[in-house]
């Protein structure tokens, strides 16, 4: 263990650029959203204020309306597309124009209860609470304008959970034309079938376009877009997020805060419940185009449990399908239903085991009362890294590493948890 603990330590020190990490080089050459927020948990197992700086990092590229973007372009690369001109927020540092799972405000509540520099880190969570109210406070508004307790995402990059099956039919309607010619660049660090297709790229690059095109003007753009989903996982990681601001809220006394927030709780657990698919046991994501429940049971479902948001008959229901699936791979969690035809056990978000999510999923399994199936999370991620190394995401069958290498989330998910007792 001590080996891979040195091994993850050196893979933060090496994908760190000066106050943030890289997800990994070449592949993803700048800082990502959820990425730094989750690699933070990383970097406080050895250097507390080191973590602190990836979460200021990243808050410094807040958008004034309150958005924190998915990518920060803080120094120019040529491995990566779509890079700042494709964006075109005219923002500096140069950002992307989308969000990502807001998960700042509770890895910054467990950076304070982990905490060994109580000084330290009590002076920089209270630094940075407006700013993530403001992001939160952006979500409520700007994606949920109707205010059902639901918020949308306007292209599947804002998911985390990138070319998930849950995205098909809303992908499928989103138009190609005026893309023009591009070369994808994770194609020479990564194998394609490992990989989105090239009808995703397509797709993605319309909304891009259409993002660009609308001047990123955040209250238009909910209705606007050629693509429009609540997401299952992001409005359960917000939910989960708006409980542990509140909590910082509380602690720090703003009260003013804390009351926005109940609020927002309340409405989203009424919100959440109504994409319960009581014919597959689960919770979907919501086409908001259509009004329809998706067509695919992912892994984003289990981050209901994470946001302490299932009631008691529908979370048997919920973690029986867990079991099932853990039945049928020797590695979890997948991230689609292995059942699925579609299930794809190297492709991206289609099949393949993430580290963050066992994390963040292993979490809501003990809420649930099922610390075995929290153990057995832990225990296959700790596995396939021991059998793999540090890799971006791992083959549920075999337990094989993909994507990229030299992972800094799955390094840090190893520091943080799965490789520690
Ligand atoms: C991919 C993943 C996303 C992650 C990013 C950087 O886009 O789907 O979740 O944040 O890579 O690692």
């Amino acid at each position: 263990m001590a080996d891979l603990d040195q091994a993850a330590r050196a893979i933060l020190r090496g994908n760190d650029l000066g106050g943030y990490t890289v997800p990994t080089a070449g592949l993803y050459p700048f800082q990502w959203n959820w990425d730094s927020c989750l690699v933070a948990l990383g970097w406080a197992t050895f250097d507390e204020a080191r973590a602190w700086d990836e979460i200021d990092s990243l808050l410094s590229a807040q958008w004034d309306d309150g958005m924190v973007p998915h990518i920060v372009f803080h120094k120019p690369s040529p491995t990566y597309f779509p890079g700042p001109d494709v964006w075109g927020t005219g923002r500096t540092p140069p950002t992307s124009g989308i969000t990502q799972p807001p998960v700042a405000a509770t890895v910054v509540r467990r950076l304070l209860e982990t905490a060994t520099d109580t000084a330290l880190t009590e002076a920089r969570a209270r630094s940075i609470l407006p700013k993530l109210f403001a992001w939160h406070r952006w979500f409520h508004t700007h994606r949920d304008p109707q205010g059902e307790g639901l918020v949308g995402i306007i292209h599947p990059w804002e998911t985390g959970r990138d070319n998930a099956a849950d995205w098909d039919a809303a992908m499928a309607a989103v138009p190609t034309d005026g893309v023009g010619d591009y070369q994808r660049r994770d194609l020479q660090h990564v194998d394609a079938d490992q990989r989105p297709k090239k009808a995703d790229y397509d797709r993605y690059l319309y909304m891009v376009k259409h993002g660009r095109e609308a001047g990123w003007v955040a209250d238009g753009l909910h209705d606007s877009a050629p693509f429009c989903v609540a997401d299952i996982g992001i409005n359960a990681l917000l939910l989960r997020a708006d409980r542990d601001l509140a909590a910082l809220a509380e602690r720090f006394g703003d009260g003013a805060a804390a009351g926005a927030l109940a609020g927002w709780i309340a409405r989203s657990e009424a919100g959440l419940q109504r994409l319960w698919h009581d014919g597959e046991g689960t919770y979907r994501s919501l086409d908001r185009r259509t009004g329809a429940l998706v067509d695919a049971s992912g892994s984003g479902a289990f981050l209901m449990l994470t946001a302490r948001a299932v009631p008691d008959d529908r979370r048997q229901r919920l973690l029986a399908m867990m079991d099932r699936w853990l039945a049928a791979v020797p590695y979890g969690v997948p991230s689609l239903d292995p059942a699925d035809p579609r299930f794809d056990a190297k492709r991206y978000w289609r099949g393949p085991c993430w580290l963050i999510m066992n994390y963040l999923i292993a979490d809501g399994c003990t809420w649930a009362g099922r610390p075995d199936l929290a153990a057995r999370l832990k225990a296959d991620s700790r596995a396939m890294v021991e059998k793999s190394g540090f890799w971006e995401y791992f083959d549920p069958t075999d337990g094989a590493g993909l994507g990229g290498d030299s992972f800094t989330w799955t390094a840090a998910m190893w520091l943080a948890w799965a490789g520690q007792a």
